[in-house]
Formats: structure tokens, C-alpha cells, sequence
């Protein structure tokens, strides 16, 4: 489906090569169907030469070339983009924002006209093709859309649609913010592997690979994860010692509260940058 499209990012930095990265070497999207923009000429001269794709430092050129616009700017700039180029917005492209903590009804407000828009939540992993995304649609968005946006995603990893968008608040806790807790674990065990006497290098490559396959394990098999953990652990044996310590320790409770303080924290983040949004309406 992508392939006959043009796809335009408005932002040029981390998140946007990720992904342009993802659709040219998914075969998703051609490099000639591709433009991106960015304030500065040396990011677009690498990607240019990297991907062979089309860059300008002219965020309006993005838009009057493409059929599907990523902004892929930082949230504190993102309200200033949309202003600068909404003029030229209309019902035949698609918009996608991915901006971290932007509700949907603060873009909404800002671009103030009947636009095909969604928000996506991804997460740092997209860099690595591994990427946890959430998709929600806006009130005009056509499911076509949600379908274009699930093959851009998928191109970095897997993600899912939400039929509710007051939900990306939660996901923003779990999956958006969950790198760093997974970081955290393993780290953790790297720690426990040192002080049981590993090499610092061979405890955390045995605790990052451990990670890895687990995760592996649950997704290809399709398995219940307390499926998977009751078949590895054996009667009076090492797995079950281990954790039950866990459960002592309140590791299933602490990742459930981990998750509800930083959806709620979404939550609030939320709430003040639509403040903002709507200030800058008022003033300007
Ligand atoms: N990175 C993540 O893990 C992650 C996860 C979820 C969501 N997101 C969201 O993805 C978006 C992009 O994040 P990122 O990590 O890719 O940020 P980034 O690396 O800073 O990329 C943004 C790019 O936009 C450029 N830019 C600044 N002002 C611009 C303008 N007026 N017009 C066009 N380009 C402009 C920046 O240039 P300068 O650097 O010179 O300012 C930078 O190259 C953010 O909204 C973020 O919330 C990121």
C-alpha cells in the first residue's frame, strides 16, 4: 500500500531516520517517495547521501510533495510547525504526529480544520527495528489510514491500534516509558551476576540475552508468559527459589505501580501542554 505513496517527515532527527531507515529497508516505501526536512543542512546531506531520499530545509516543501506528513519534531516545537503549516494541510493527506505526550484534541485545536489525523506513541526501540507503538486515529481519520500507519510502524517493530485514544496516556506509561525499566532490570541482573562472581562483560551479555529470548520466547510461541514460566520451573528447583524471592521482594507490585504512576504522570504532562496549545491559540 505504501509503495505508490510519498511520505513527508518534518523533523529529521532520531525518530525520523528510524523510521525512514525501517521503510526503505522493509521495502516498504521507495527512496524516491520519501522527503524530509530539519532546520539544519548537515542531518539532510547525510540522510540524503545515506538513503537517497529528498531533503529540504523548506518544511512546506514536505508538505505540497507528500501524501502522508510525519512530524517527527520535538513537543515543545511542535505547535509553531503545525501553525507554519497548516495552510496547506487539507482531507487528501494523511497526518501522523508522534510527538511524546501531545494529545490528539491539543493537535486538533492547533490545526483547527477537518484534517485525517492520527498519533502515534513508539518508543526508543524503533532505532533497532524492535520499536513498541501505539496507534489512535482522530475523529476523521478513515481506517485506510489506520492501515497505512500500522505498515509505517510495523516497518520498526510491531504495534497495535487503540480504539480509544484517552488510552495512549497508559501506553506512553507501559510501553513508551518501559525501555527504561527494562534498562533498570538488566542492569539489575548484571549486578546479581558480578556479586555471584561473573565477569562484569559475561554477566550482562547473559542478562541482556536472557531478556532478549524471553521476550522471543513469549511472541513466537504465542504462549501464555505464566505458561512459559510454569514450564521452566521445576519441582524444588532453582527457578521457583528464585522467585519466590521475586514475589517476597513485591517485583509484580512495584511493575504495576511503576506503570500507573507513569501513566499518570502522562496524564498531567498532557493536561499542561494543552494549556499551553491553547494559550499560544489565543495569543496569536
Ligand atoms: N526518541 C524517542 O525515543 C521517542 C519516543 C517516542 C516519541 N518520540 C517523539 O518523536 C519526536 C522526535 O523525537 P526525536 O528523538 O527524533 O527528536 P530529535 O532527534 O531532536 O529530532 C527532531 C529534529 O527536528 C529538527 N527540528 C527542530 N526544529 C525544526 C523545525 N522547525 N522544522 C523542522 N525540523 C526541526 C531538530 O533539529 P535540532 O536538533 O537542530 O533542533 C531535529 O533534527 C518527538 O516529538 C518525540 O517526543 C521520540
Amino acid at each position: 500500500m505504501l509503495n505508490n505513496k510519498h511520505i513527508g517527515f518534518i523533523g529529521s532527527g532520531n525518530m525520523g531516520e528510524a523510521l525512514i531507515s525501517g521503510l526503505i529497508g522493509s521495502g516498504s516505501a521507495k527512496p524516491e517517495n520519501i522527503i524530509c526536512s530539519d532546520i539544519r543542512q548537515e542531518p539532510l546531506d547525510r540522510l540524503a547521501k545515506t538513503y537517497e531520499i529528498k531533503t529540504t530545509t523548506n518544511n512546506k516543501e514536505v508538505i505540497t510533495s507528500s501524501d502522508i506528513i510525519i512530524y517527527a519534531v520535538k513537543p515543545q516545537i511542535i505547535a509553531s510547525v503545525l501553525t507554519e503549516t497548516a495552510g496547506l494541510l487539507d482531507m487528501s493527506k494523511l497526518v501522523i504526529s508522534i510527538a511524546a505526550g501531545v494529545p490528539l484534541a491539543a493537535i486538533e485545536s492547533c490545526l483547527d480544520k477537518t484534517l485525517r489525523l492520527i498519533r502515534v506513541m513508539p518508543n526508543v526501540a524503533v532505532s533497532v527495528k524492535e520499536g513498541a507503538t501505539a496507534i489512535a486515529a482522530g475523529s476523521h481519520a478513515l481506517k485506510e489510514d489506520v492501515d497505512l500507519a500500522m505498515e509505517i510502524f510495523n516497518s520498526v517493530g510491531k504495534c497495535v491500534f487503540l480504539k480509544e485514544n484517552n488510552l495512549m496516556d497508559a501506553v506512553t506509561g507501559l510501553s513508551g516509558s518501559g525501555p527504561a525499566y527494562i534498562f533498570l532490570i538488566i542492569d539489575a541482573l548484571s549486578d546479581a551476576g558480578v556479586k555471584m562472581g561473573l565477569s562484569r562483560q559475561d554477566s550482562q551479555l547473559l542478562s541482556t540475552q536472557t531478556v532478549l529470548g524471553a521476550a522471543k520466547l513469549v511472541l513466537e510461541t504465542k504462549t501464555h508468559p505464566a505458561e512459559l514460566k510454569d514450564t521452566v520451573t521445576s519441582p524444588g528447583g532453582t527457578s521457583i527459589a528464585g522467585l519466590h524471592t521475586l514475589e517476597k521482594g513485591g517485583l509484580r507490585t512495584t511493575l504495576i505501580e511503576a506503570v500507573e504512576t507513569a501513566t499518570q504522570r502522562s496524564v498531567e504532562l498532557g493536561k499542561i501542554i494543552t494549556d499551553t496549545f491553547n494559550a499560544d491559540k489565543k495569543n496569536s
